[in-house]
């Protein structure tokens, strides 16, 4: 032994990043599952289905057609100007072919923007409850996350008087996720005028749009993209990927789009880390945006029924509260009245209960402190039907078990 320890030479910056909730448990599930216990788990955002057959077999031909070099840094044009096209169709953003960077992933995409636009000591507001991601990236620039906590009891619509009253000098970005993960919320056209109200009174204040759940809809909600509102295109990254829609979550597809000025400088990014996403890949995006549609509908329609299966079930659930989900495919039950009176070693918190469902009852559920929604846990129901029957059936017992063990008058 040489005395070198390769961990204490690691930059603090890695040092720094705390441990997802998310991660955390996804790790103890793999070391259950290994230790040979039977877990459900609720906890996956990603779709269960296979990417459909036209998308796959695209790529197949773009492989047997040569599309194995470096492809431009920004992506291919073809594929550029097919999310162009999309965008100014189903969204009314006119962004332009070269408003358009192809990234891997919508993770990538966001990178790309955050790193592009966020200084060290720049504000960053987050809405919560929000995807997990946002804070790691802002603070990987060395930004400020500045987080305005969400009210289940207004559909967790962001509040718009209490980012208003976040705002400072030194705000750069608000990071809006419609529809939302967690929450499914799909914010309302009223709410995003509100927003950008404020953004446009501002002299550096921008958005960052996730949009990556645009498709997955229920009962009628109409997503609406806050860069088609008067003013706001230049002053909006929109954000978007191919995972979700399209089952595509290996192919790492996505991407941002920008006023010119700004896809250029997250290029140059990207160009340092990346290169580019892989030519193949990017052939079959082209395919899946221009005959994509009809297999994007007919997931949606088997998430919608899942959905109401999930949604039946848990009204069978003691002690929580529960707002349908407008959009994506997760719920956010509260569950706070389960925790507020616990004693002894009974779970305080929403982290303690996850862990407390998964070590007692076997299923796998995300807290809500992950996505800064404490007191609530996240249900995914991008599985199967037998999944969801099997964990909301646990999920069930645990908490009537928890509600039983609750001091009296609790
Ligand atoms: C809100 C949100 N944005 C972005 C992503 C990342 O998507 P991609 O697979 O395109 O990187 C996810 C994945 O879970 C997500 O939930």
């Amino acid at each position: 032994m040489s005395g070198f320890d390769p961990a204490a030479q690691i930059a603090s910056r890695v040092n720094e990043m705390r441990e997802s909730a998310i991660l955390r448990m996804a790790r103890l599930t793999r070391e259950l599952r290994a230790r040979g216990a039977d877990i459900v788990a609720l906890t996956l955002g990603e779709p269960d289905f296979d990417t459909p057959e036209i998308i796959r077999r695209a790529a197949c031909i773009a492989l047997e057609d040569g599309y194995t070099h470096y492809p431009p840094v920004p992506g291919l044009p073809e594929l550029r100007e097919a999310i162009a096209e999309k965008l100014r169709r189903d969204n009314g953003l006119d962004y332009g072919q070269q408003g358009v960077l192809v990234t891997a992933g919508a993770k990538q995409a966001l990178a790309n923007a955050i790193l592009a636009l966020v200084n060290p000591g720049d504000e960053v507001i987050l809405p919560a409850p929000y995807w997990n991601a946002y804070d790691i990236l802002v603070e990987l620039a060395g930004g400020v996350p500045v987080v305005v906590p969400g009210d289940a009891a207004r559909g967790f619509q962001p509040d718009v008087a209490h980012i208003a009253e976040r705002v400072t000098d030194r705000s750069r970005l608000i990071i809006l996720n419609t529809p939302c993960n967690p929450s499914g919320a799909v914010f309302s056209r009223e709410v995003l005028a509100s927003l950008a109200e404020i953004v446009r009174a501002h002299p550096r204040l921008m958005i960052i749009s996730d949009e990556i759940y645009e498709h997955i809809l229920y009962d009628g909600a109409r997503h609406v993209s806050i860069g088609s509102l008067p003013g706001m295109l230049e002053r909006t990254i929109t954000i978007n990927g191919f995972s979700k829609a399209y089952a595509m979550t290996g192919w790492r597809l996505g991407y941002a789009a920008a006023v010119p000025e700004l896809c250029v400088a997250m290029t140059k990014l990207q160009g340092a880390f990346t290169a580019g996403v892989n030519a193949f890949s990017q052939k079959a995006a082209v395919t899946a945006l221009k005959e994509g549609a009809a297999e994007v509908e007919r997931m949606r329609r088997e998430y919608e029924r899942r959905r109401a299966l999930m949604l039946r079930l848990l009204q069978e659930v003691p002690g929580i509260s529960l707002q349908a989900p407008a959009g994506a495919f997760y719920m956010l039950p509260d569950v706070s009245a389960l925790l507020a009176n616990a004693a002894g070693g009974l779970p305080r918190d929403d982290l303690a209960l996850a862990e407390w469902l998964l070590l007692e009852h076997g299923v796998a559920t995300v807290p809500g402190s992950a996505f800064a929604a404490p007191g609530t846990l996240r249900l995914s129901f991008a599985t199967s039907e037998d999944n969801i029957r099997k964990g909301v059936s646990r999920l069930r017992e645990g908490l009537q078990r928890l509600a039983q063990m609750l001091p009296q008058g609790a």
